[in-house]
């Protein structure tokens, strides 16, 4: 991690995988992202869940191992308990004590549920536990998450998916579409600077994680979208000429110059779809808001 890090920042374009935006702090910032108005994704999602859970109840079925991807505060998957009925409910999260807190309260709520919360970086192995059921495993994927990768990489990850899907297995995701440019750059810099916030508290989980000497005030958060690569850039610019030490490596940042801190790709319907079935993936039902703006999609290993 350590070594990962450095390497980021030492780049010529330096960068930090948004996996590190979740520390404890970070993962309550981006809960208050998910209520601003100009952050979408959430409610439109939630909104495409409600409207259509018995529709996907019955695409998914009953009595599934539910392996949830990126679980978080794990009410998402939750509000499906009641249509998916899950055997067993696997929350898998690389903040591990903010899953913790959360499982520990989703057991009182369902206490016949076999809850088995995993801590671990899925986007590197998708090896589960000995305790995880194998049969009709339905991976939960949602919040377009899947958008932080690259397509190639989306690519990669779909198929690791796919290859720990048996027969029955299959994949519900939640997936963020292209729209107009004005809607995309409003949601990731919202007017009460909560995403800013989101966005520098990174500074501070590296000053922990390296024993760096960031200091948030010499940066700024700046977001828009990409056009030409289809996805929503974050990253943090630095404000005057800075020097950075870390255990480890040192830099100086002079002003204007950038930390790339996340890529949230948009996809069109038909381009997932193709990432889809090149995973392994058929059989695919999608649902989206009357915009058009989010899609859900079901689908089954093939
Ligand atoms: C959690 C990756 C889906 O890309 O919309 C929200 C993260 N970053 N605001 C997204 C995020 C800034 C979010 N994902």
């Amino acid at each position: 991690m350590r070594t990962e890090l450095g390497a980021g920042l030492l780049a010529q374009q330096a960068s930090a995988s948004p996996k590190y935006l979740y520390d404890a702090l970070g993962s309550k910032l981006f809960e208050a992202i998910c209520e601003l108005p100009e952050y979408y994704p959430t409610r439109t999602e939630a909104a495409i869940f409600e409207r259509y859970l018995r529709d996907i109840g019955q695409s998914v079925g009953k009595g599934v191992t539910l392996i949830d991807l990126g679980a978080g505060n794990c009410a998402k998957a939750a509000r499906l308990f009641p249509v998916l009925q899950p055997v067993q409910y696997v929350p898998v999260d690389i903040s591990v004590d903010f899953l913790r807190d959360a499982i520990e309260r989703l057991r009182l709520r369902y206490p016949v549920v076999r809850m088995t919360g995993v801590g671990m970086d899925f986007s590197c192995s998708l090896e589960l536990p000995a305790e995880v059921r194998r049969d009709k495993r339905l991976f939960f994927y949602p919040g377009s998450s899947i958008g932080n990768f690259t397509p190639e990489e989306a690519a990669c990850m779909l198929g690791r998916i796919r290859a720990a899907c048996e027969a029955g297995g299959g994949l519900l995701i939640g997936v963020d579409l292209v729209k107009e440019r004005r809607v995309l750059d409003r949601a990731y810099d919202d007017a009460l600077g909560v995403t800013a916030a989101f966005n520098l508290n990174l500074l501070r989980h590296l000053n922990l994680l390296l024993d760096a000497d960031f200091d948030v005030s010499d940066w700024r958060h700046l977001a828009f979208f990409n056009d030409a690569q289809g996805r929503i850039e974050m990253h943090l610019e630095a404000r005057r000429s800075v020097a950075v030490r870390w255990s480890g490596g040192q830099r100086v940042f002079r002003e204007g110059e950038r930390i790339h801190t996340e890529n949230s790709y948009k996809y069109t319907r038909q381009d997932f779809l193709q990432l889809l079935e090149r995973a392994g993936f058929g059989r695919v039902k999608t649902w989206t808001d009357e915009r058009g703006w989010f899609m859900v999609c079901h689908a089954h290993a093939v």
